[in-house]
């Protein structure tokens, strides 16, 4: 779906809905002027509504006006973006991504967004068109992809109302929302469609159209490369693994990449160490790092950052089975450390142990992982918090600052030395799990002994990736989270 930027008078755009922001203080004297102009086509409608306390500005606030012959558009949905001096890109999104749903429930819709600048408020006019982009291409995607009767459709027609000068920013976020949605897509598929050999089969079908070289390495090759500890979870299961490589290269030979890796255990039973049904029901959703570095790889190959970035996703299915991996294992990872393997639910980190390995190989100055790696980082952070864990400060601040700037909640976590003494093993050098407590921090002081000394970051998006249910403001399923704060790490990666 295209997004057109088109400029003029609110009341002349061409829509089925047109969609308009408006905050508190918008009292008829103090309404920015294509508000005022589009109230006086309305008669005064909206300061009507405002002085009856119909309409208030609240964040998200939403309210139909179905009949509204004064103007081009054939309704008028107004939506609350709470207070300006207070807006925030998150509160923006939340607004806009409450009306674009609720405007796609109906087949072939033309919808535009309308926005008041941002003049006085801390969100300058480019970001605001970017977010009612992406808004545009979210809002009308759903979860419903296997209902026969879909709750949502994508709009015919997309249109940002703003001036001309925004459409760099229209574009970015309009690919930015393209590349949510396939992480999403890719997240909301059954496991039953998405395993190792079909979500690379995708990876190269999407490198193709978006201009990304992609290699990718099958069973054998994963065996001359030593990936003993990614084959082993592999093993349980009728699906052969898969790592899927992705290169961009936007900068010199020379330049220093940044690597993002991603977990993609298409789905996790948790193998000989089943889960329970109750724990098993949202497996599918096991694979979403792979499926968030698939997408971010995309929008930064579109946007042709001046950057080198090389995508990484491990895939295998974690399965029980005569033939899975048992525990009391010991496993010899591609760089050497031996793995005793008490718990084979704590696969994510097996897998990632290699293909973080192979990353820091291929010549990787930066790392991020992204991983639904731990319940213990939901129980920490809850569901909408990102668990953030590095070995070095100053670029943990720089992808931290990179979730900020996109409206991403994320937090840093300590990652002191005596963690460490928690996953030693009397049998082998590490063991693939720690006590109870602190299950997150042990998670990625394992992963640590796979990076070397490369500055690294590790992302725990168990909780954010995945919405157990609807909401007025966002679907529930895969949500396509930290897609733009890769993105925006990598635009930082420019400048230093
Ligand atoms: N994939 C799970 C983590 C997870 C839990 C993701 C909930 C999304 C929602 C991971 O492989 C896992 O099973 N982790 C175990 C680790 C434990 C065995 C040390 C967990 O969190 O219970
Ligand atoms: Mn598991
Ligand atoms: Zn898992």
């Amino acid at each position: 779906m295209d997004i057109t930027l088109a400029t003029g008078p609110w009341q002349d755009v061409d829509t089925d809905w047109l969609i308009v922001g408006y905050a508190p203080a918008d009292s008829p004297e103090t309404f920015p002027a294509p508000l005022a102009a589009l109230d006086e086509a309305l008669d005064g409608t909206i300061a009507r509504l405002i002085s009856s306390g119909d309409i208030t500005g609240k964040l998200a606030e939403l309210h139909l006006l179905a009949d509204v012959p004064g103007i081009a558009a054939g309704r008028l949905l107004l939506v609350g973006v709470g207070s300006i001096d207070r807006l925030t890109s998150a509160k923006l999104e939340k607004a806009l991504v409450t009306a674009t749903r609720r405007a796609s429930k109906a087949a072939s819709v033309r919808a535009a967004i309308a926005l008041p600048s941002q003049e006085d408020g801390i969100l300058d006019d480019n970001s605001a068109a970017g977010l009612a982009a992406m808004a545009l291409q979210t809002g009308c995607v759903g979860q419903s992809l296997y209902r026969t009767e879909p709750g949502r459709h994508a709009f015919s027609e997309a249109t940002v109302v703003s001036d001309a000068q925004q459409s760099a920013a229209v574009d970015r976020g309009s690919i930015l929302g393209q590349a949510i949605n396939l992480t999403r897509e890719m997240v909301n598929r059954t496991a039953m469609e998405v395993y190792p050999e079909t979500f690379a089969d995708r990876a190269v079908t999407v490198a193709n159209e978006c201009g990304l070289e992609c290699e990718v390495l099958d069973e054998n090759r994963l065996r001359d490369e030593r990936m003993g500890s990614l084959l082993a979870v592999a093993q349980g299961s009728t699906r052969p693994p898969r790592v899927v490589v992705l290169r961009h290269n936007g900068a010199g030979q020379d330049a220093p990449s940044l690597a993002i890796v991603g977990k993609g255990v298409t789905f996790d039973s948790g193998g000989l160490s089943l889960k329970s049904n109750e724990g098993m029901k949202t497996m599918k959703c096991d694979m979403a790092g792979a499926a968030t570095m698939l997408g971010a790889m995309t929008a930064i190959a579109r946007l042709d950052l001046p950057v080198n970035v090389i995508g990484l996703a491990g895939l295998v299915e974690n399965m029980p089975d005569g033939n899975s991996f048992k525990l009391g294992d010991v496993l010899t990872a591609r760089n050497g450390t031996t793995i005793e393997v008490l718990n084979t639910d704590a696969e994510g980190r097996l897998v990632l142990a290699d293909v973080l390995a192979y990353a820091v190989d291929l010549g990787a100055r930066r790392l991020i992982d992204l991983a639904t790696l731990t319940g213990a980082c939901v129980v920490a952070l809850g569901e909408e918090v990102t668990g953030v864990f590095s070995n070095d400060d100053e670029w943990r601040d720089q992808v931290v600052e990179a979730s900020a700037r996109s409206g991403e909640p994320a937090w840093p976590m300590p990652m002191l030395d005596l963690f460490d003494d928690l996953i030693k093993s009397d049998v082998a050098d590490i063991k693939n799990v720690g006590p109870r407590w602190g299950g997150a921090i042990t998670a990625a002081k394992f992963l640590e002994r796979f990076v070397d000394d490369t500055p690294w970051v590790h992302l725990d998006i168990a909780g954010p990736s995945f919405a157990s249910s609807n909401k007025a403001h966002r679907e529930g399923g895969g949500t396509g989270c930290m897609v733009r704060t890769l993105v925006a790490a990598a635009e930082a990666m420019e400048n230093g």
